[in-house]
């Protein structure tokens, strides 16, 4: 039996066909509305990780980077600039940028409070969406890229700031050691460049431990505080020139705890403070003044106390001459996992070979 044909009406025809544009239009919409949505998680994560690296302790460098890549990243643009006024910063993505026409610019101070501390701008917005929302301007930037600048910006400007701060703190910190350490040299002149010589040592070690810049920066600090202390001993302690009897090494071994109350009011490097505190600490657990073993003991204070006492061993005293260096390398060596970190005698066996380390001449670690 033949099928009959439905016969299909002009106007059904016709309602079907824009109830079909209307889904096409509809499903567009929807497409456009979620890529905006991944759009916004997409800024939210960005502007989080960069909040995080303006917590974190980065250093102004990182931070005017990390600011211009993520700006580059937000914005969909070709280059960022970050221009501050003390320091000309004008730096990364620029000489890229001045090879290319400049085709659209945006711009937003730098602030804190009232103080404006420069410039962040991009450059050459990038018409990535243009093909699913024909019509917007994509090729220049609007007021939702301002507000995006404007929220980098402001958490640059904290940063910024933030890091202007700490190197203020630091500063003052080393000038406070200074001070210190020259008032210690100068109350027991014997010591005759003691605190310079640890210094340098435990810089030595540290670099052949492969710590950063700033660890060895903690490093030499804690070494020129190290003997802080001793400025409340008796002299008649301090200076005597014979061994100390028992009451006198109690009274000694008081110095490594004078030397943390006066440190503890300095506010600024913690790290260099305990390697101060615990220098006399020994890695067995027999140390003063806590009798910290291990790992528990800060890693300023084991690299200190070791040039410490290469120092002490090399260098002459009113009832004895020090030793060759050699002769104290193997000192050293044998008490490595007893007094000593076995990993920080290692790099000192690097460092004495490679940096050829001498002899010094006065001192003590008593
Ligand atoms: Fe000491």
């Amino acid at each position: 039996m033949p099928v009959k044909k439905k016969k299909v009406t002009p106007s059904r025809s016709k309602k079907s066909s824009e109830a079909l544009a209307k889904i096409r239009s509809l499903e567009s919409e929807i497409s456009i509305v979620i890529q905006e949505m991944e759009q916004t998680v997409r800024h939210f994560d960005c502007l989080s990780q960069f909040a995080s690296l303006v917590a974190s302790d980065a250093s102004r460098e990182d931070l005017i980077h990390g600011a211009q890549k993520l700006a580059c990243e937000l914005l969909q643009c070709e280059a960022a600039i970050v221009d501050l006024f003390d320091v000309p910063v004008a730096v990364a993505l620029q000489a890229k940028v001045e090879e290319r026409r400049v085709k659209s610019v945006l711009q937003i101070p730098l602030k804190i409070g009232q103080n404006t501390l420069g410039s962040l701008q991009v450059m050459n917005k990038v018409a990535l969406l243009a093909a699913v929302k024909p019509g917007r301007a994509l090729s220049s930037f609007d007021l939702g890229d301002q507000r995006l600048l404007e929220e980098l910006g402001k958490q640059l400007a904290v940063g910024l700031e933030n890091s202007r701060l700490r190197l203020k703190l630091k500063k003052s910190f080393a000038e406070t050691v200074d001070v210190l350490a020259e008032a210690i040299e100068k109350k027991d002149r014997y010591t005759g460049g003691h605190t310079k010589r640890v210094a340098y040592y435990a810089v030595l070690i540290a670099k052949h431990m492969n710590l950063n810049a700033e660890q060895s920066e903690m490093v030499r600090l804690a070494a020129i505080l190290h003997d802080v202390g001793k400025i409340g001993i008796e002299d008649r302690v301090l200076k005597k020139r014979a061994p100390l009897d028992e009451a006198e090494w109690v009274e000694m071994k008081t110095h490594p705890q004078l030397g943390f109350e006066i440190m503890s009011r300095m506010e600024g490097a913690q790290e260099a403070i305990d390697g101060a505190h615990y220098h006399h600490e020994r890695w067995d657990g027999t140390g003063y003044p806590r009798g910290l073993k291990g790992e528990e003991i800060p890693l300023t204070a084991r690299i200190v106390s070791l040039a410490d006492a290469y120092d002490a061993l090399t260098s002459n005293r009113p009832y004895r001459d020090g030793v060759e260096p050699a002769l104290a390398y193997e000192e050293i060596l044998r008490s490595r996992g007893t007094q000593f970190d076995p990993r920080i005698v290692d790099a000192f066996i690097e460092a004495f070979h490679v940096e050829k380390m001498g002899k010094g001449s006065g001192g003590s670690n008593r």
